[in-house]
């Protein structure tokens, strides 16, 4: 029997790993974790095989407990692990609230830390971990800095740890896609108050690049960055300044907002 753990499997790119992990790696079983229960009960249901739903707020503790208790309750083997629940807002350090900003950290580094943390005692030799970093992780970002900031940390920290844990045969990948067509992009230039550029295309195709991160944390790789620009993007990022990297993330988000200005 082969089980899988996936944190924002109601949608997006957690959702889609469901399905991947099922046909490629050939997983039986899910746990699947994020808060919209009928989403969740959806992708259950669509899958086909066997799975518990747990419906946490991961970015509250009795979110992460009720985690917690069902891996103490049922001592289950993890084969797979893809903390895919995440969110990201644009918007400059005085128009992001401290609740906003705090979500944010709480779920994308320290959900990811805890619910690793407590799975990994679960998985055996041939364990895999996937954490969701980005390729926004590459470059400061001025007015999406606390997202991508948090991706920051779990590159490292996915990095470190697949060396951590590679005496016991388990790996883990940090997964760096570009911009992936699910509901991420619209959510986070729809909040109050944020910086919006209009146009960040082109999306990638979200099966396309789990089935390429899937095959990439078989194999135990340490990172998976998905397409040529995000490639590019990670290659400047070692030759060039990131101050002249910035320069070029701020000149796009001002073709944005004069784009965006033009269409009102
Ligand atoms: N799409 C992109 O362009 C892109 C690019 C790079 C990296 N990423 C990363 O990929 C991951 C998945 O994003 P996505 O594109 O699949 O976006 P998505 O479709 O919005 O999915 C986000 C998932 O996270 C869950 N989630 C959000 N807040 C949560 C909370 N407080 N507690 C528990 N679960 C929560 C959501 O479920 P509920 O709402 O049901 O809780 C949903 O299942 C994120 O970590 C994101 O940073 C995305």
């Amino acid at each position: 029997m082969s089980i899988a753990v996936i944190t924002g499997a109601s949608s997006g790119i957690g959702r889609e790993f469901a399905f991947k992990l099922r046909d490629i790696a050939k997983v039986t079983e899910f746990w699947l974790i994020a808060r919209n229960v009928e989403r969740l009960e959806k992708v259950r249901d669509e899958l086909g095989v066997p799975c518990k739903i747990i419906s946490a707020d991961l970015t509250k503790s009795e979110g992460i407990d009720k985690y917690r208790t069902a891996l103490e309750e049922e001592k289950l083997e993890i084969s797979f692990l893809v903390n895919a629940a995440g969110f990201g807002v644009f918007g400059s350090f005085d128009v992001l609230s401290e609740d906003t900003v705090t979500d944010m950290i709480d779920l994308n580094v320290k959900a990811t830390v805890l619910i690793t943390h407590m799975s990994v005692p679960y998985m055996k030799n041939g364990g895999r971990i996937i954490e969701l970093g980005s390729g926004s992780c590459f470059t400061p970002l001025p007015h999406f800095n606390i997202y991508s900031s948090s991706k920051v940390f779990v590159l490292h920290y996915t990095k470190s740890l697949n060396y951590e844990l590679r005496p016991y045969g388990v790996r883990a990948t940090c997964f760096c896609p570009g911009w992936v067509d699910t509901a991420f992009l619209p959510k986070s230039l729809d909040a109050p108050g944020a910086y919006v550029p209009k146009s960040m295309k082109p999306l990638l195709d979200v099966s396309k690049v789990v089935e390429g991160c899937v095959r990439a944390s078989i194999k135990g790789r340490a990172m998976y960055v998905t397409n040529w620009y995000t490639k590019l993007q990670h290659l400047l990022f070692k030759l060039v300044p990131d101050c002249i990297l910035t320069k070029l993330w701020l000149g796009m988000l001002k073709k944005n907002e004069e784009k965006s200005a033009e269409e009102k």
